[in-house]
């Protein structure tokens, strides 16, 4: 298939780039590098031998969007494009509103005027705010608990809306849990600007030295080791539920949602160990207050995925650790040569 990849520079959207061009899809990737890098691309061209055609555009300049569109007539389109910082959310929630809800609306609006109706939608476990109970089933109820959370959630219904209104739409809806890893080949991997937000990609730059120690938000909750636990998934098992829902939703119209988890948590303490004995060095870490609204514990019921795409994540722990300091350790700096 042709598929148009917007986002397709970023850390989630590369590895998928890469597992689609592998599966012999022809993507093109549309993209304003405003969080990412162009070497990325160039990286998996490198790694996939193939060019990888890509557009530099914004999804809020919509005259252009409908032109991509109407240029590339992709068979599907696979949307990551969008900000994805909880805490800037909550200081500039416009700035998100207009990205993420704004971007997707422009999208859109230009697919179905080209008449492209078949699209992936990058959607987070954070739809779930504070889950009821774990494994959380795509079933269980939705709330936002910071703006960004709340795009996602507004993004989702949106979809909802217009395949009630046309069926000939066909949708998937993938709520990632916790993304981590790299290409095993160290090419490719997260390059957070600044300091990192989330844990991995902190404890790599505690393990390089660049930080002193990890700070573990809390040490309290009611989980075994009394820290957070998360379904951590590595990236490329995450492309691959990429590849697997756009099969299904090419013969299958509607909205349709599923969980990319791996179906077990992992504490926080977990990871660290596991990182230091990947890394073969310490990593030192201080326990410190909780991190407001955080839960204690968040992983996904995976059967919906296994049943109806037939895909399971298959990479563990100790993979998705390794992968990261090999990528960590290649590029300190990151996509900066
Ligand atoms: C976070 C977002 C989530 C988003 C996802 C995307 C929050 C509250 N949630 O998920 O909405 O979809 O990223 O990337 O930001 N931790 C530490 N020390 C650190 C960093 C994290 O102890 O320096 C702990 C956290 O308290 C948590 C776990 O590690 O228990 C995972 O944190 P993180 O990687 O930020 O992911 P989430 O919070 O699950």
């Amino acid at each position: 298939m042709r598929i148009l990849v917007t986002g397709g520079a970023g850390y989630i959207g590369s590895h998928t780039v890469l597992t689609l061009v592998t599966a012999g899809h022809q993507v093109t990737v549309l993209d304003n590098f405003e969080n990412s890098s162009p070497a990325a691309l160039k990286r998996v061209s490198e790694l996939a031998g193939v060019p990888i055609p890509s557009i530099t555009a914004d999804l809020l300049d919509a005259t252009t969007v409908r032109s991509v569109l109407d240029v590339e007539a992709p068979d599907a389109v696979v949307h990551f494009a969008g900000l994805k910082s909880v805490g800037e959310s909550t200081t500039n929630p416009l700035r998100y509103f207009v990205c993420n809800i704004g971007g997707t609306l422009n999208l859109l609006e230009a697919m179905d005027a080209s008449g492209v109706r078949r699209l992936l939608f990058s959607s987070s476990a954070t739809v779930y705010g504070a889950p009821r109970k774990v494994p959380i089933s795509e079933e269980e109820p939705l709330s936002a608990t910071n703006p960004y959370g709340r795009t996602k959630l507004i993004i989702e219904q949106m979809l909802g809306d217009m395949v009630t209104a046309d069926d000939r739409w066909s949708i998937g809806i993938l709520r990632y849990f916790n993304p981590v890893g790299a290409h095993p080949s160290g090419q490719l991997g997260e390059d957070p600007r600044g300091k990192p937000a989330n844990l991995v990609p902190f404890v790599g730059q505690v393990a390089t030295g660049r930080r002193p120690f990890v700070e573990v938000f809390g040490s309290d909750y009611e989980t075994p080791d009394g820290t957070g636990i998360r379904d951590f998934i590595h990236v490329l098992d995450l492309a691959e539920g990429h590849v697997a829902a756009l099969e299904w939703i090419v013969s299958n119209s509607g909205a349709h949602v599923w969980n990319l988890g791996t179906g077990r948590g992992y504490s926080v303490l977990e990871v660290l160990h596991a990182y230091s004995e990947a890394a073969g060095r310490d990593v030192p870490y201080r326990f410190a207050e909780r991190r407001p609204g955080d839960v204690p514990a968040s992983f996904a019921e995976t059967t919906k995925a296994e049943r109806e795409l037939g895909w399971k994540a298959r990479r563990g722990l100790i993979e998705m650790v390794s992968d990261h300091w090999r990528w960590q350790r290649l590029n300190p700096a990151g996509y900066q040569e």
